[in-house]
């Protein structure tokens, strides 16, 4: 028989309340929290403000230049000297060889040496600067042999008429590298061309006059000087060179909300809050809407921040680009970047890699850009052979699109004049066309040569932003996660996935049940303990009925209102060799009745939590299967979500929220309404005495107020089944004995699991107690039972008179014999005045009608006194966890007492 469910509230409702509450939670802790807004909206303002300075610094830098300055009177450069190579101005020379102003050829034409000894001697050169050779092929080979080391070659060509020199043709080679130096591009021309061109010039025509003249002293009759200059001019106008650099700062901006996110969907993996969440039935759709419309929020914002600031400082590319233009290429590429981070998320355990994975995504982002700004692979070649591959795998990183559509900006406001991008130019602007191809339109910006525009780069990112999440979201399911639990790579492709199977216990339970059957066949089955035995047999014949399709009786269904039907659980150990396992529970059966408070023991280490974490849904166990009020935790854990309280081991809270949020957080999340989440803190709150303290963060809790948090979550919306890990842990003995009655009266009509190292608390508040040891039970029943079947026994202390003993010195024996005459006991102890009997192994009425004898004859011994104690549950647990089942141990003392009769 299943018990009914509450009435839920339909999807769309639960998802709209959950994501509500979701956001909200997620918005007090960024607020409160060290992630705090206030980072982000500095880290927009700080990386504007480094461009800023960065460009006044680098408009300085090019101040200097004559280009940007006013010159009204340029100064004639006088091009008379051939520069010297020594000077290393135009030749990197950096092996040391020697360096040549000038090779020439041929140098056998006596002509041809006469005008370039007379270079030699005009420009005040050394000889041993000038290289004379025959051929151009020559000079050529020795050029190709001696990189960098001659400033200029030529080769001259005489014509000869009548065995005289007429004219004169020449090829001059020079080294066109531009060198910069000294904040100035040395350009070729100026610096060596041309004086090298003026001297030969020069030489030869006094040559050819010389020859054509016939003097020898005509020399002096030729005058030849050239001066250079430039026009007078207006400075230069200093252009911002932001969009050269920008890109990365900018991408920057963007890492800030990527490690954000990541390290804030670790954390709450990590620290177990996301399991926590998940057994009070959060939506899986919740989950990932609530954080997906958070990027929207948190990337709206600091998309804004980014283009205000960029304003506010003045930058052209924010004032004369469209607004929506320009927030659009921040707001998707940080939604893009932030569904990167959801992918991250499905690999990552802890939160302190976030901010290594975020340096490592920057890092490769910032070389790609790098070469995006290059102007490849989107230019107007695009389509062509590798070049579309290229095209398409750089697209897929935001941060490349990022960069291409800041350069297009910076390109769109390169001057004063330039016009910018207007909105409903965003594609029309970017043109495949060649420049020369291209008719310009004044006042539009045109970009030749140009693919991806921004229209395009929108689409990319608003693909890319939904197609991540939906991969991250394929991650998170078949990637394992905390506990192991996956799914199948294909699971999206089973029926089932979409619409579950019925669940049929005759096809289900069959395999447990064949599976008790083997190992009740197996050696050492007999072993173990006869309760335990005996609450297996009943269970598995619950099964076998179930198999079989008989009727429960109401009587049953109170008695095993949960019911654990051979529950193993094995870890698969990374770290040991050959993939070694580890069953941390090994196939334990066990009932709770209604109203009853089930009691687990057992050492650290035992398998409780682990068996606890099978049951709750949290693991999935290797074997075996439970029932809660006729619920399936394997194949129906949705709907028992819906009735199931869990407190855990370790409390699993955000430090920012406080109680109350916490309480009001969880109510909404298991489908309260708003008002009666309210209330049902305020009543959960008071139950655990945290009502004054309620409004303060958690981190400003003390250990025991936290779990007092934990225990007031697993009690909201009135669950029929809670689990209590170690609930009373760290609580003072005052507050803890107020949480036994606050367990007990939750008990009524429900089902109560709980876990302590408490043994006190185990016999004051279970019904039934078990021990688990290495994932077996030991022992199961009341606590009375226990204690008979595992402890001493009971013990009997006797008091005599201490004035008779000082009187009588053999008065103590005298009673030893009488007492061993009477009842047939020798004490276990005797210590001054007190003797101690051990009753081991009788029940209650036997110790009884030994302490009535005795009672009886108390005034004929003397005796000051009586007392008959049960042993205690620790001593139980003791003889339990050192294996000693049915053997007894006192005190772990001397020896032990059998009954004669
Ligand atoms: N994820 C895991 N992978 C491998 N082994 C695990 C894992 N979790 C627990 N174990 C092992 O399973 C065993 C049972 O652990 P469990 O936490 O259930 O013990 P426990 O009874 O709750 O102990 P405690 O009283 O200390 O809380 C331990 O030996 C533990 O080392
Ligand atoms: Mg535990």
């Amino acid at each position: 028989m299943k018990i009914a469910l509450k009435p839920r509230q339909g999807y769309f409702k639960s998802v709209y309340n959950q994501v509500s509450v979701l956001l909200k939670k997620n918005a007090i802790t960024t607020l409160r929290g060290a992630n705090s807004p206030l980072l982000r909206i500095g880290a927009s303002f700080g990386f504007i403000l480094i461009i800023f300075l960065v460009d006044i610094a680098l408009q300085a830098d090019m101040a200097d230049s004559e280009l940007f300055q006013n010159v009204f009177d340029p100064e004639v450069r006088s091009l008379n000297a051939i520069p010297d190579c020594s000077e290393d101005l135009y030749l990197k020379n950096s092996d040391k060889k020697p360096c040549y102003n000038l090779l020439y050829a041929p140098q056998s034409n006596p002509y041809v040496k006469e005008v370039v000894e007379s270079v030699i001697v005009s420009s005040g050169s050394r000889p041993g600067r000038f290289l004379g050779m025959e051929t151009a092929a020559e000079m050529d080979a020795w050029l190709d042999a001696n990189k960098e080391r001659a400033q200029a070659t030529v080769f001259l060509d005489v014509e000869m008429v009548g065995g005289k020199p007429t004219g004169i043709d020449y090829d001059l080679q020079t080294n066109s590298s531009v060198r910069y130096f000294k904040n100035e591009f040395q350009s070729p021309n100026f610096f060596s061309q041309v004086p090298v061109q003026v001297a030969i010039e020069r030489e030869s025509t006094k040559m050819l006059a010389r020859y054509k003249y016939g003097s020898s002293s005509s020399q002096a009759d030729i005058s030849w000087s050239v001066g250079v200059n430039s026009f007078a001019h207006p400075p230069m106008v200093i252009e911002s060179r932001i969009p050269e650099f920008a890109a990365p700062f900018l991408y920057a901006v963007g890492m800030f909300n990527f490690v954000a996110t990541l390290t804030a969907l670790v954390t709450e993996r990590q620290t177990g809050q996301r399991q926590g969440m998940r057994n009070v039935g959060m939506l899986e759709s919740s989950f990932w809407i609530s954080w997906y419309l958070w990027e929207v929020v948190t990337n709206f914002m600091s998309s804004t921040f980014i283009v205000l600031f960029g304003m506010m400082f003045q930058f052209r590319i924010f004032l004369k680009n469209n607004y929506g233009l320009t927030f659009f290429l921040f707001f998707l590429f940080q939604m893009a970047m932030s569904g990167f981070a959801f992918i991250f998320f499905a690999f990552m355990r802890k939160p302190q890699s976030a901010v290594s994975i975020g340096f490592f995504v920057y890092f490769l982002g910032y070389i790609m850009t790098s070469v995006i700004l290059s102007g490849w692979p989107y230019d107007g070649k695009y389509e062509e052979g590798l070049n579309y591959v290229f095209y398409m795998i750089l697209s897929i990183f935001p941060w490349n699109l990022l960069a291409k559509g800041l350069q297009d900006f910076g390109d769109a406001t390169a001057t004063k004049e330039s016009p910018g991008i207007r909105w409903n130019e965003r594609s029309s602007y970017c043109v495949t066309d060649k420049f020369s191809d291209v008719t310009f339109t004044p006042g539009v910006y045109t970009k030749p040569n140009c693919s991806m525009p921004l229209d395009e780069i929108y689409s990319w990112l608003a693909v890319e932003m939904f197609i991540l999440l939906l991969i991250a979201i394929y991650l998170d399911h078949i990637v394992p996660n905390e506990h192991n639990n996956y799914k199948p790579f294909y699971y999206f492709l089973d029926p089932h996935y979409w619409f579950p199977k019925k669940y049929n216990g005759e096809e289900h339970f069959g395999q447990i049940v064949s599976d008790k059957q083997a190992s009740d066949a197996s050696p050492g089955a007999g072993e173990r303990n006869e309760d335990v035995r005996r609450e297996e047999d009943v269970l598995a014949d619950k099964l076998r009925r179930i198999v079989s399709g008989q009727e429960t009786t109401e009587t049953e269904d109170e008695r095993t209102a949960m019911a654990v039907f051979g529950i193993k659980k094995t870890y698969a150990s990374p770290f040991s060799p050959c993939g070694t396992k580890f069953e941390a529970v090994k196939g334990v059966w066990l009932s709770v009745g209604e109203g009853q408070i089930f009691c687990l023991l057992g050492p650290n280490g035992a398998g409780k939590t682990t068996l606890i974490n099978c049951l709750t849904g949290t693991l999935k166990p290797t074997c075996g299967d439970s029932l809660m009020f006729g619920y399936s935790v394997k194949y129906e854990l949705d709907k028992i979500r819906t009735f199931l309280g869990v407190c855990p081991q370790f409390d699993t809270l955000w430090e920012t929220l406080t109680g109350r949020e916490h309480l009001e957080i969880f109510a909404t999340l298991k489908g309260m309404s708003k008002a009666e989440a309210k209330l049902e803190a305020e009543q959960k709150l008071e139950m655990v005495q945290l009502s004054k303290d309620a409004d303060k963060p958690v981190s400003q809790y003390s250990g025991g107020m936290r779990r007092r948090v934990s225990v007031a979550i697993s009690l909201i919306h009135d669950p029929s089944v809670i689990f209590l890990d170690e609930p009373t842990t760290g609580l003072d003995p005052v507050t803890r004995r107020h949480m036994w009655t606050v367990i007990q009266e939750a008990a009524k009509g429900r089902v109560i699991v709980l876990t302590t190292h408490s043994m006190e608390e185990a016999d004051i508040l279970g019904n039934r107690i078990a021990i688990l040891s290495k994932g077996e039970l030991h022992c199961i029943g009341s606590s009375v039972r226990l204690k008979s079947n595992f402890g001493s026994g009971y013990k009997l202390l006797v008091q005599l008179s201490k004035e008779r003993i000082m009187r009588e010195p053999t008065h103590a024996e005298d009673v030893i014999s009488k007492l061993n005459a009477l009842v047939g006991y020798q004490p276990i102890d005797q210590s001054n005045d007190t003797l101690t009997y051990s009753l081991s192994h009788f029940d209650a009425d036997a110790a009884r009608g030994i302490l009535e004898k005795v009672e009886k004859a108390k005034a004929e011994l003397g005796l000051q006194g009586l007392q008959l104690n049960l042993s205690s549950l620790e001593e139980v647990f003791l003889n339990v966890a050192r294996g000693q089942t049915g053997a007894v141990v006192v005190g772990g003392s001397t020896g032990v007492l059998e009954a004669e009769g």
